[in-house]
């Protein structure tokens, strides 16, 4: 049976680091005998480019048709001053709503090699390992209105959700939570926003179907000082949409570097979406340095969350743990005296590391 999977690259770093988690699922495929079957598809600045929309049709129906989607990263300077709906970003969340991707996951673990590669005191971070459950197709991204009023002297955007909707989302770190350390912190702004006070009341009711887990509430300025003070007092985190954007690359420091952090986005009963948490990096696009390990980290989810393949999964975090214990490190880390590898000197040391495994 083959597993189909469409590549989206997007813009930007996007390009170049999807082919790194191709290149190690088909390393993955050799050794273990699967197959997958990978077609590409434009979403972001070169679908405005060649289709003059960020979201083609053809996308959508190539994704709802495959068995998980791969997505690089989005967003180009080039289309900055366009309105919303002609911009890379749109179809990043016009891909998210369409698949029902409410659920994204994504985990925050420090590798041992790169405790120095952090901002933070090594001691601070030792140990950390937790997983953020952001909602992702609702809140403040989504709500309406969100427009210019009044010839542009105002403007209003809104953070709006369906019980429905927080339901599912708190269902599901509930369930992450009793996979791991069993301790649920959600997050909110539940001192001045109505939304908050709703998801406060939901988590309260949902706690009794799961006694095993441990529930606190903090407000969400709190836990951004938390997560960088005290980063062990954290398993699962679920929050908001908009607040678990900024609390993820916040807590993608505690890896060493954003480009470490990968996520999965799940549907209720649908294809997933496995994309890096960072984004397209204009800066450094075009000069094949990016680290693509957050997307080799995305494509071994979505063996474990879509095809079931555990083995497979953790042998291509092994094979990253491996290839940092030996000091390669990619431009992002920092390194006294490691070796500086490119993209695809990294992607072949992990592939490498996998057929040797
Ligand atoms: C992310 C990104 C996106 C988001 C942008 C590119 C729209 O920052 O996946 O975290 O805000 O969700
Ligand atoms: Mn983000």
């Amino acid at each position: 049976m083959s597993n189909k999977i469409v590549l989206l690259p997007g813009d930007g770093i996007g390009n170049e680091v999807i082919y790194a988690a191709k290149d190690v699922l088909e390393a993955i495929s050799e050794k273990y005998n699967t197959e997958f079957e990978f077609s590409s598809y434009d979403i972001g600045g070169i679908a405005l480019e060649n289709h003059g929309v960020p979201l083609p049709d053809e996308t959508i129906q190539a994704c709802k048709n495959a068995d998980a989607v791969l997505l690089g990263a989005v967003g180009d300077p080039k289309w900055e001053n366009h309105p919303s709906d002609l911009r890379p970003e749109r179809g990043l969340l016009g891909i998210r709503k369409a698949l029902d991707l409410y659920a994204n996951l994504r985990p925050v673990k420090g590798f041992p090699k790169l405790l120095h590669a952090s901002p933070l005191k090594e001691e601070v971070i030792l140990g950390s390992d937790l997983l953020i459950v952001r909602e992702l197709t609702g809140g403040l991204y989504f709500g309406q209105p969100s427009e210019r009023r009044d010839n542009g002297n105002a403007v209003v955007d809104t953070l709006s959700y369906t019980k429905k909707e927080i339901e599912r989302i708190v269902d599901k770190a509930f369930q992450s939570a009793q996979l791991r350390n069993k301790h649920l912190t959600s997050v909110d702004k539940a001192n001045v926003l109505e939304s908050s006070k709703l998801w406060r009341e939901i988590v309260e009711e949902k706690k009794s179907e799961y006694p095993d887990v441990t529930v606190e509430h903090v407000l969400v300025d709190a836990a951004a000082m938390k997560l960088i003070t005290n980063p062990t007092q954290f398993d699962v985190i679920v929050t908001e949409n908009m607040f678990g954007d900024i609390l993820s690359d916040e807590a993608s420091v505690l890896t060493g570097s954003l480009g470490m952090l990968p996520s999965a986005s799940l549907a209720e009963n649908g294809v997933g979406l496995y994309e890096p948490a960072h984004g397209s990096a204009p800066d450094i696009a075009g000069k094949g340095i990016a680290n693509p390990i957050a997307m080799i980290l995305s494509a071994a989810m979505m063996l474990r969350f879509s095809f079931d393949k555990n083995e497979e999964a953790q042998a291509i975090e092994d094979a990253v743990e491996q290839v940092l214990n030996q000091d390669y490190h990619t431009a992002d880390l920092k390194s006294e005296n490691g070796t500086l590898v490119n993209t695809v000197e990294m992607t072949q040391l992990i592939v490498d590391a996998i057929k040797q495994g």
